[in-house]
């Protein structure tokens, strides 16, 4: 089964064709460059910026697969969650292609995309991972922070899901408070490389102790503001990395021990994580020591691209659609859902 995926949910124009959880052909467009000196993704640039460059993207895409488009069987796309008027590019660019060439349509959800990103395979098969249900899935990204139990394919729980600043959302913007650019998250993992004492200010960590599995970043967020206003010029200066790396250490700490938790609620023990926030070495890091100690097992997106928004992902969640008879049923009126919940 051959499908070619698009997602423009966001600053990324994406398109990729996969065959089965195999990429054939993959292509990313990154507008971050546009959006950095505004600090943060503008709907309108993304919007425009996407369709720009969408017919590039899918030719583009189309001829790195070498193959006509006829031996594509069905098209996928993001339907949301996602930014409205970027949405709304990618899904009429889909449209379009499914008129032309009368093959169905795959609707997918951003957020089974980043689930599904750790199972995606090089055009050769690799890595060869199989499935062993159920999971424990994170999403960690910049607009997401989500728990899911997944029983099998397609089927998701919410178990615990952000109620304000998602984690990388609060990442970037204590990037931005300590006068780094747009995205922060990485900076910051550079900055805290370089430090000793890897929690010197021992921010609080941030519903810690609730009994749920919600997240809540904003506090955390709040509390940078006032530590930056009182602390004097000289320390904020001399002292960013070790600010930088404790910063850090609160949010990913508080990720860590939610896990934690949810590993005893469900007794499940295989945890699968994606979205862009998991690129962080140390975040990989902390969490394989967690499933160590539950002997458990644990699974990241195996290339770097996976981990940020790409539409090989959609595409292999597409797969599984696909397999069990979800399609756009009336593409008429199939619309962009900006707040698609992943259970409907
Ligand atoms: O999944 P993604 O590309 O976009 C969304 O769907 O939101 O995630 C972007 C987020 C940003 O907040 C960015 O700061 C964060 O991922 N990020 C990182 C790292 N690389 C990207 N956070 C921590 N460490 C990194 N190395
Ligand atoms: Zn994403």
């Amino acid at each position: 089964m051959i499908i070619l995926s698009i997602d423009t949910s966001c600053d990324e124009t994406a398109c990729a064709i996969t065959e089965g959880r195999k990429v054939l052909s993959n292509v990313i467009y990154s507008q971050v460059l546009i959006h950095k000196k505004w600090g943060g993704v503008v709907p309108s640039l993304a919007k425009r910026a996407h369709e720009e460059r969408i017919d590039f993207v899918v030719q583009e895409c189309i001829r790195k697969y070498q193959k006509p488009i006829e031996s594509i069987d069905y098209f996928a796309v993001t339907q949301g969650p996602g930014l409205a008027m970027a949405l709304e590019v990618g899904m009429r660019k889909a449209k379009e292609l499914s008129a032309k060439y009368h093959k169905k349509i795959i609707p997918v959800n951003h957020l089974e995309g980043h689930i599904y990103s750790s199972f995606v395979q090089n055009s050769q098969g690799n890595p060869k991972r199989d499935f062993s249900f159920p999971y424990l899935a994170l999403i960690i990204s910049g607009s997401h922070t989500d728990i899911v139990l997944m029983k099998d394919h397609i089927t998701y729980e919410i178990l615990g899901e952000k109620i304000d600043d998602a984690a990388g959302e609060a990442l970037d913007k204590a990037a931005r408070m300590l006068g780094f650019g747009y995205p922060g998250g990485a900076v910051i993992e550079r900055l805290a490389q370089e430090v000793k004492n890897i929690d010197e200010y021992h921010f609080p960590r941030p519903m810690l102790y609730s009994k749920n599995l919600q997240f809540s970043f904003s506090g955390l967020k709040t509390s940078l503001f006032y530590f930056l206003k009182k602390v004097p010029e000289e320390e904020k200066f001399s002292k960013m990395k070790e600010i930088a790396s404790s910063f850090q250490e609160a949010v990913f700490d508080t990720i860590i021990k939610k896990t934690g938790d949810a590993m005893k609620k469900t007794g499940i023990h295989n945890i699968v994580v994606g979205g862009g926030v998991i690129a962080n070495r140390y975040l990989r890091n902390k969490f394989r020591k967690l499933v160590r100690k539950h002997d458990g097992t644990i699974l990241f997106p195996s290339y770097p691209y996976l981990t940020g928004d790409n539409a090989a992902m959609i595409g292999v969640a597409a797969y599984f659609k696909a397999e069990k008879g979800i399609f756009v049923e009336d593409v008429e009126t199939f619309d962009r859902i900006p707040r698609f919940p992943l259970t409907v």
